[in-house]
Formats: C-alpha cells, sequence, structure tokens
C-alpha cells in the first residue's frame, strides 16, 4: 500500500516542528523534519568555513554526508556523519547562514531526493518549506500552519530565554521577518502556500488545538478516500 504522508510547510515559528512531532507521535508515523536536514549540512559547512555562496562544496555535503533523524525514546535526535548535532543546528549562527546555504539548486537537489527515499519506506508527517509543493505533491493531506508575526517573536523569544539566551521581542520580530523576506523570495522552492493545502491560523490556537487539528484534517481526508474508493467497487 502507498505510504501516507502528512507534509506540513509555514513561515518559521509558526509551530510546525512541535506540531508535526506530536501529530507523528499520535499517529505512528515517522517525524521528518527538513529544517534539521539543512541546518546539518550549514553546520558542516560553517566548520569547514565554506563560503555560504559556494554552491559546488556546499552541493558536495549535502551529497555525501550521512544523515540520520531517530526518534530516541520520545526525543528526536539529528545525527551529522554519525555525530548526534541535536542542540547544536539550534544556534543562533545557524539560524543566520541556513537561509543562504538553503538557496542553493544543488543542495536542495540532494537533499530532496534523501526526502523522497524516506517517504518510500515510512508513513511521514514531512514538516519544512517545499514538503507541499516539491518533496510531496502527491502527499495524503498538506498543511499550511500561518501566524501572526508578533506572535511568532514572542514564541520564539520564549523559547531563546528557556534555554537561557538573551534575547528581546524586537530582535526577534527582525530575525523573523528578515527570515520570511528571503524564505519567500528566493528562486528555490519559496516559501508559499500550496493551492491544495488547507490552512490553519495557529495565532490563537494552543499545541494542543493544533495537533488536534491536523489529526482531524487527515483522518476526514481518509475517510474520504475509503468511502470514494468502495464506492468505486461497486460501479
Ligand atoms: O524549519 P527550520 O527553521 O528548521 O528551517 C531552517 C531553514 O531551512 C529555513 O530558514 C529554510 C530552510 N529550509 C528549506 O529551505 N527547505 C526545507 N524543506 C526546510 C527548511
Amino acid at each position: 500500500m502507498r505510504k501516507q504522508v502528512i507534509a506540513i510547510d509555514g513561515p518559521a515559528s509558526s509551530g510546525k516542528s512541535t506540531t508535526a512531532k506530536l501529530v507523528a507521535r499520535r499517529l505512528g508515523f515517522v517525524y521528518l523534519d527538513t529544517g534539521a536536514m539543512y541546518r546539518a549540512i550549514t553546520l558542516k559547512a560553517l566548520r569547514k568555513g565554506l563560503n555560504p555562496q559556494d554552491e559546488k562544496e556546499l552541493t558536495e555535503i549535502a551529497r555525501n554526508s550521512k544523515l540520520d533523524l531517530i526518534d530516541e525514546k520520545g526525543t528526536n535526535k539529528v545525527f551529522l556523519d554519525e555525530e548526534d548535532v541535536t542542540e547544536l543546528i539550534r544556534e543562533p549562527r545557524i539560524n543566520r547562514a541556513v537561509s543562504l546555504v538553503s538557496v542553493h539548486k544543488g543542495v536542495r537537489i540532494a537533499l530532496v531526493s534523501k526526502q523522497k527515499e524516506l517517504g518510500k519506506k515510512h508513513n511521514l508527517v514531512a514538516e519544512g518549506r517545499d514538503t507541499t509543493t516539491v518533496v510531496f505533491p502527491d502527499a495524503t493531506i498538506k498543511v499550511y500552519l500561518d501566524c501572526d508575526l508578533k506572535e511568532r517573536a514572542k514564541r520564539r523569544m520564549l523559547e531563546f530565554k528557556g534555554k537561557g539566551m538573551k534575547t528581546s521581542l524586537e530582535e526577534q520580530e527582525k530575525e523573523l521577518s528578515r527570515r520570511d523576506r528571503i524564505d519567500s523570495k528566493r528562486e528555490e522552492s519559496p516559501l508559499k502556500k500550496d493551492p491544495e493545502a488547507v490552512i490553519v491560523d495557529t495565532t490563537d490556537l494552543t499545541i494542543e488545538e493544533q495537533v488536534d487539528k491536523v489529526v482531524q484534517l487527515y483522518e476526514k481526508r481518509k475517510r474520504n478516500e475509503i468511502s470514494l474508493s468502495s464506492s468505486r467497487g461497486h460501479d
């Protein structure tokens, strides 16, 4: 049977990761954090002192690195060439560089191909830019999580403060609108709402409500598919 894919897209800090992770856990699907893959490649590039414009070298890294996303007792770990980089890829220096690294066509082709392979093997909740459009255009269901810039900045500030980092609401608002701008204007797979995506505005929703909503949308789609195929069977 064809593997199920729930593809989730949306701007930075719209709650994609937390929602996708919890939806995957609830349905017993694998959580595919595509952003983590771009982040890991960015970390490797920074360590090598590469220029973020150097498409050739970056593409080499994306093609030849071993990336593993593993659910270890309920925590999602990211491994780069067997090294646990889960925490390192969330550092501010990665946030700053990742948008520049992920614009390159070669990098995207290499990572998209790794993502498609996973979609052949597992039922997935795939999260990230282009998962609804390029990686899984025939996903079972596509969801676009939207959210107000101010609310997103607040969420990100709380996340950073929780980790003991110093930041302000203004700084986060500025950083997020910079990322939105780069992510929506770039040539390769810009952030955009797929016409088939169901838009879920998360500004006033709790995480629990977001998860419920996505699970309900998926279950409804499955029910419709089943009833469609069984009615076809009676023709
Ligand atoms: O979702 P995130 O914040 O971890 O993503 C980090 C960056 O990676 C984001 O600025 C855009 C890029 N990205 C991408 O280009 N394509 C994806 N499928 C996922 C993320």
